[in-house]
């Protein structure tokens, strides 16, 4: 939206599209930056409305009705509460596609997009993913390859929402309920992907309330004398299945790089690579099974 419309109206109540973005810049200010607020104004726009930013310009002298201006309101109060924006409309966009989350689930980051994105540059027909959530990563991969494909995680209500998030994008995943720390074997497949649990319990006040407050503990937190538990446990059982060139994937916390690599390396895993995200922070690796 042009700024002289922002100042002109920033002021007015959400009657009409142009009013919306100023109205949550007003309402918000100081909670976050306004890069933020405006980015969570277009979040809610597009789920109220289905408007994109072009079309935001395209209708921007639109009325809104009470009921849908009530809406944004409401959603306004809720912010200020510090629910994130995924947990108020109940979804979230993940690779080009929706995807219902809760509390029970960890909301998709960008950084989980690039892994995705690295992951799709490679050939396979089978993975297994640990520790999938919302089921974000097994169905953008199903969407985009032709590929069998498993997914496990611990939690039965976060496979409730992955169930329905397959159902909803029109996939077929194989969903487990299964602690990784009590298996002893893992499914023959050519990939293997986790973003595990990989947040020190000390790194806890670096955190913002709104995902500590509403983001389930048990899909961030790893004890702090122990940062690599599940890169360990899940890097031999997958060393034990992956068939010969079998490829491992993980998102890393950026803290833990090298000791990763290095872990990976005294298994036996071969051509280790890792990867820095957009913010330039390490943040992916992949290694090969020699
Ligand atoms: C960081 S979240 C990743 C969620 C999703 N894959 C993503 O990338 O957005 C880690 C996931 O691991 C699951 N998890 C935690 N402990 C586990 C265990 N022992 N066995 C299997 N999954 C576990 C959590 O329930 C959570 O869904």
């Amino acid at each position: 939206m042009h700024a002289s419309k922002i100042a002109k109206s920033y002021l007015c109540p959400v009657e009409k599209v142009s009013n919306i973005i100023p109205y949550y810049i007003n309402q918000l200010n100081g909670i976050v930056n306004e890069r933020e607020i405006i980015s969570w104004a277009y979040i809610s726009i597009d789920f109220l409305l289905g408007y994109n930013r072009s079309d935001c310009i395209i209708h921007a002298e639109k009325d809104i009705t009470s009921v849908v201006s009530d809406r944004f309101k409401q959603i306004i109060a809720d912010l200020k509460t510090n629910k994130p924006i995924q947990h108020i409309i109940g979804e979230v966009e993940f690779y080009g596609l929706k995807f219902k989350v809760n509390e029970y689930t960890l909301i998709p980051r960008l950084e989980t997009e690039e892994l995705l994105q690295w992951i799709l540059e490679h050939e396979f027909t089978s993975v297994l993913e640990i520790g999938t959530g919302s089921g974000c990563i097994p169905i953008a991969l199903k969407k985009n390859k032709d590929a069998e494909i498993t997914a496990i995680d611990v939690s039965e209500s976060a496979l409730c929402v992955a169930k329905e998030n397959a159902k909803i994008n029109e996939v077929e995943i194989n969903f487990l309920l299964q602690d990784i720390f009590k298996t002893t074997t893992l499914p023959k497949v050519d990939v293997i992907i986790s973003n595990p649990p990989y947040v020190l319990f000390e790194e806890k006040e670096l955190m913002l309330a709104n995902v500590l407050d509403n983001e389930p503990h048990l899909a961030l937190f790893v004890p702090d004398n122990n940062p690599l538990l599940f890169y360990k446990k899940i890097a031999d059982l997958s060393y034990t299945s992956l068939p010969k060139n079998g490829l491992l994937f993980f998102e890393i916390n950026e803290r833990f790089g090298g000791e990763t690599v290095a872990m990976l390396s005294a298994i036996g895993f071969v051509d280790i690579e890792l990867k820095k995200d957009i913010n330039d922070k390490d943040r992916m690796i992949k290694a090969r099974k020699n």
